[in-house]
């Protein structure tokens, strides 16, 4: 396998059906459509009622396998990015694997919240060029409101849940190529973002109270982070290929917040044209949201073979990672 060998044959998204706007938050706690359009961007988002993370991976598995010539005893590796699974174990690859009967494929899950999705494109263009394997199916899937407190507005009112995947394979023959990429993780700032305290008191510690999994931010500091640190990170993975920020045509931010994108791209000194945006109807999908934002573009034909693009990350860790592909 070649340097530039990774390529992207396919895209797909799936998102629960129920869809809840503003206004019906407005109705179980104090906040506002105004505040939450004016502050993020977010109209509405889709909530797993019935879905959980592994049949929405599931679904996104099932798709990109229908898009493609592809049987599922073809596929070698699957990796799903979650913060929000099903069970710690088995994993949601492994429930995934199960389900699309893709029996010889190595299959494990990586947390690196909304970094996950680039973390996972780096780890598995690895893997590929290592094992000498051909195809692997990546997905970013979440189930984010089941880690919330829905009593706490500063952030109920911020995710939404879904799941978006690849399928890459690093066969010659198709389009696309793997240009460069920057990952960084701030460890030092994780406690700027918590979330899906696991297990129990122990029955040998003084203090009963069960964990609270839900979801603690320190908004303003995840927001100062995102806006210096993605800009860098994106320059840094330009730099690698000696491309200026011009160059790339469509850049596929983790869609946190509006306002975030709008920064990052006047820092960059770029029009928002190149910053295509969805957070208005899915909210903050963490690890989710930048391929199900990838799969719309593509679908839409926004995105087209031969354009050049930009994944970026960034969120709980605190981790950031950029990716450039030519699609
Ligand atoms: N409705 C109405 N008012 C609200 C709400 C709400 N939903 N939430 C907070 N407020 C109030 C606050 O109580 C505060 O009131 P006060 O002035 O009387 O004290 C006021 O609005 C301002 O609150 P701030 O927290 O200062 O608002 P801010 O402008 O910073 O916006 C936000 C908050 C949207 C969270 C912003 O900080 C942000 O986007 N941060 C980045 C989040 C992010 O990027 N996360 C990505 C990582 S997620 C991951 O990794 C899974």
């Amino acid at each position: 396998m070649k340097f530039e060998d990774f390529k992207i044959v396919a895209t797909a998204s799936q998102v629960p059906e129920r869809v809840v706007d503003n206004h019906e938050l407005s109705t179980m706690m104090d906040t506002s459509d105004e505040w939450i359009v004016k502050r993020t961007g977010i109209k509405r988002r889709h909530i797993a009622v019935t879905e959980t993370t592994s049949s929405l991976c599931t679904s996104v598995a099932q798709q990109l396998l229908a898009q493609s010539e592809l049987q599922p005893d073809d596929i070698d590796l699957i990796v799903v990015a979650t913060m929000s699974p099903d069970y710690l174990t088995p994993s949601t690859s492994a429930t995934v694997q199960g389900n699309i009967g893709a029996t010889k494929a190595m299959a494990f899950d990586i947390d690196a919240a909304c970094s996950g999705f680039v973390y996972g494109l780096k780890l598995i263009r690895q893997m590929l060029m290592a094992d000498h394997k051909k195809n692997a199916i990546l997905i970013g899937g979440e189930t984010l409101s089941k880690l919330l407190d829905w009593s706490d507005r500063s952030t109920a009112v911020l995710f939404g849940d879904g799941a978006g995947g690849v399928l890459v394979t690093n066969e010659t023959t198709a389009d696309g190529s793997y240009l460069a990429d920057s990952m960084t993780t701030l460890g030092s700032l994780g406690g700027y973002l918590t979330a899906g305290k696991t297990g129990q008191p122990s029955p040998f510690s003084s203090d009963h109270q069960p964990f609270k999994p839900f979801f603690k931010m320190n908004g303003r500091r995840v927001y100062q982070f995102a806006v210096k640190n993605v800009p860098d990170s994106i320059n840094h993975a330009l730099s690698v290929v000696k491309l200026a920020p011009t160059d790339v045509d469509h850049y596929v931010l983790h869609q946190a917040n509006v306002r975030i994108v709008e920064r990052i791209a006047d820092e960059l000194e770029l029009p928002m044209t190149k910053f295509p945006v969805n957070i208005g109807e899915f909210g903050n999908t963490a690890a989710a949201s930048e391929p199900i934002l990838l799969d719309q573009l593509v679908k839409h034909n926004i995105i087209k073979r031969g354009d050049t693009i930009a994944l970026s990350g960034f969120g709980g860790g605190l981790t950031v990672g950029t990716m450039l592909l030519t699609y």
